[in-house]
């Protein structure tokens, strides 16, 4: 089966110097069947949908505004967006949802905007911790992220579970295990009784990629820290291609 990539590049690379390297690199590697989506920061987007043109690469975004209306200081609407060639966005990481205090609500509002510009939301979930009660918060932000949605627009969306523990970008953080990763898709997918494609995403590299690539559970994988190591993103892709 054709797996599905997404790199989030994060606050990453410090320089669009760096990004255009980074792009460049990334372009060169053969993707095969696999889709392969770039998520860059908000300020390298017209410069990296340039480098990807012609590519068999698409271009994603990391955040959506909640809305169309102009009073929105600081944020990036969906015709903004797809204006740039963008096609995918990610909605709802943990580090917006932890950071910055991003809420079910202005999930779900960016959710339906990023649907309305015609772009394929990546919608994330992942518990904190792995405390008591884990399952049931799952379930909640699974239901409060996509009920309003019918069955048609579930369809477009793709879920992304990271467990917020085992993103890179916290102290001790290492990927789940599989067995575990699946239990808790299952939880997501109760919820919503359709199958959207599942992306695992938390600390996947070249050496634990393919525990994830090779489960039927998984449409592919959500790549932050890898992802700005084009060497290491390759070798991603290579597991995705043997699948
Ligand atoms: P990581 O990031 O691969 O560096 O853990 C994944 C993500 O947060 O999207």
């Amino acid at each position: 089966m054709d797996k599905l990539i997404i790199a989030n590049w994060k606050a990453a690379p410090a320089t669009l110097e760096e990004a255009r390297d980074l792009a460049r690199k990334t372009v060169h590697i053969d993707v095969g069947d696999t889709k392969i989506v770039i998520c860059p920061p908000m300020p390298y987007l017209e410069e990296i949908s340039s480098e990807l043109s012609g590519s068999q690469l698409i271009l994603g975004a990391q955040d959506i505004a909640p809305g169309s209306e102009r009073g929105q200081t600081g944020e990036e609407t969906g015709e903004m967006l797809s204006g740039l060639g963008v096609q995918y966005v990610i909605i709802g990481h943990s580090e917006r949802r932890w950071k910055l205090g991003e809420s079910d609500e202005i999930v779900k509002q960016k959710l339906i905007s990023a649907l309305a510009a015609g772009m394929t939301p990546v919608v994330c979930l992942g518990e904190k911790t792995r405390e008591a009660g884990w399952e049931d918060f799952l379930r909640v932000q699974t239901k409060s992220a996509l009920s309003s949605l019918d069955q048609t627009e579930l369809n477009k969306c793709v879920i992304a579970y990271e467990p917020v523990w085992a993103i890179s970008t916290n102290p001790g953080a290492q990927a789940d295990n599989p067995e575990s990763a699946v239990a808790a898709v299952k939880i997501i997918l109760k919820e919503i009784s359709v199958h959207p494609k599942i992306l695992y995403g938390g600390s996947v590299n070249p050496e634990n990629a393919r525990e994830f690539l090779s489960n039927q559970v998984f449409d592919g994988v959500l790549v932050g820290g890898a992802s700005l190591d084009a060497d290491a993103f390759s070798k991603i892709i290579s597991v995705a291609k043997e699948q």
